[in-house]
């Protein structure tokens, strides 16, 4: 018997298994596959028996062949099995719940900012944005503020290192959303009404009530005989809708520069509503807002047909109505980079 010729047939035998069962098969047929190749009547056993017969020098030589197909079959064995683990693993038990992406979702201050827009949207408001980056002739100057006001001072602003605007002066970042009253009616020709939330900022030390940063909502409108009843009416359907429905608002005289009259204007307790809490110190009234009739030297730094009309003007922070509405205790927890607590809302 030719020892070379019967090997052949074993390796060819191998390569044929190997075509025979490319793709995955029952592990069953896997075993009755094993069992028939390496088993008591399997050709591996027949050519090992057969080693006796060969001449004592050629013996290594078959052996170590016999052997190396023995062990690339077994490879190829361990493979469809390993594949078959594989897809078993899969389809294990498709009832589980998938794998939980996180996709993230919109930090409370971005879902109140949406919600206040939307309020005076729907009365009529434009929605517009500016410049963090600002000029002084914008954020205080167009605005009736004196260069001798302290909220110019240098600890109440960060000013910016950069050579200054002939016009407009030194760059900062905005204190205020209200330099935006200024840009628009530059822009637009009255009447209008417009929203403009932001980032504003202030060198304050930071903590549970105060932020470098924070975020204000700037509600201004101009036309021919606005009153301050007006703004008294938009005001109170705001907080009606932001706050709750019966609520009762109240306007205390204030000053501001640019608006004349002035006030600042409280809720009814939206917890006690109004008869004495520890979250309004028992006076039953919070504070929510700035507002005015807009000042005829900021109508008059715009100029042209805003001479002839009046306005009002309103400027919120949203992080104070914000922990108002959900009674946050501290504005830190805002900007933490542990998110455990916006995870909540
Ligand atoms: N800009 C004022 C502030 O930051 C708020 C305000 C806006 C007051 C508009 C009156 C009118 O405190």
């Amino acid at each position: 018997m030719d020892w070379r010729s019967e090997l052949k047939a074993l390796e060819e035998a191998l390569a044929e298994l190997k075509e025979k069962y490319r793709q995955a098969v029952d592990p069953n047929v896997l075993e009755e596959v094993r069992v028939k190749f390496l088993g008591r009547k399997g050709p591996i056993k027949a050519l090992l028996n057969f080693i006796r017969e060969v001449p004592p020098h050629e013996r290594r030589e078959l052996g170590r062949a016999i052997n190396e197909i023995k062990n690339a079959f077994e490879t190829w064995i361990q493979e469809k099995r390993d594949q078959l683990g594989e897809k078993e693993e899969e389809i294990k038990d498709p009832t589980l719940p998938s794998r939980q992406n996180s996709l993230g979702h919109k930090h409370i201050i971005s879902q109140t900012i949406a919600e206040i827009v939307d309020i005076f949207r729907e009365m009529g408001f434009a929605l517009a944005d500016g410049p963090e980056i600002e000029q002084e002739y914008y954020n205080f100057t167009a605005l009736n503020i004196d260069v001798t006001h302290p909220s110019r001072e240098a600890f109440d602003t960060f000013y910016l290192n950069l050579p200054p605007d002939s016009d407009k002066g030194k760059y900062l970042l905005r204190s205020h959303t209200s330099p935006m009253q200024v840009r628009i009616m530059e822009r637009f020709s009255p009447p209008v009404a417009v929203i403009v939330p932001g980032r504003v900022y202030r060198p304050d030390a930071v903590d549970a009530s105060h932020s470098f940063m924070f975020h204000q909502i700037e509600g201004f409108l101009v036309d021919t005989d606005v009153r301050f009843s007006h703004l008294k009416g938009i005001l109170m359907e705001f907080a009606r809708k932001y706050f709750y429905d019966d609520v009762r608002l109240r306007f205390r005289p204030h000053y501001f520069p640019f608006t004349e009259p002035s006030a600042e204007v409280d809720i009814s307790c939206l917890f006690c509503k109004g008869k004495g809490c520890s979250v309004c110190k028992y006076s039953g009234w919070i504070e929510v807002l700035g507002c005015g009739m807009i000042h005829p030297n900021v109508l008059a730094a715009v100029g042209g047909e805003y001479m002839a009309k009046t306005g009002f003007a309103f400027g919120m922070g949203v992080e104070r109505l914000c922990m108002l509405k959900y009674r946050i205790p501290d504005i830190r927890l805002f900007y933490n980079a542990d998110v455990r607590f916006l995870r909540q809302f």
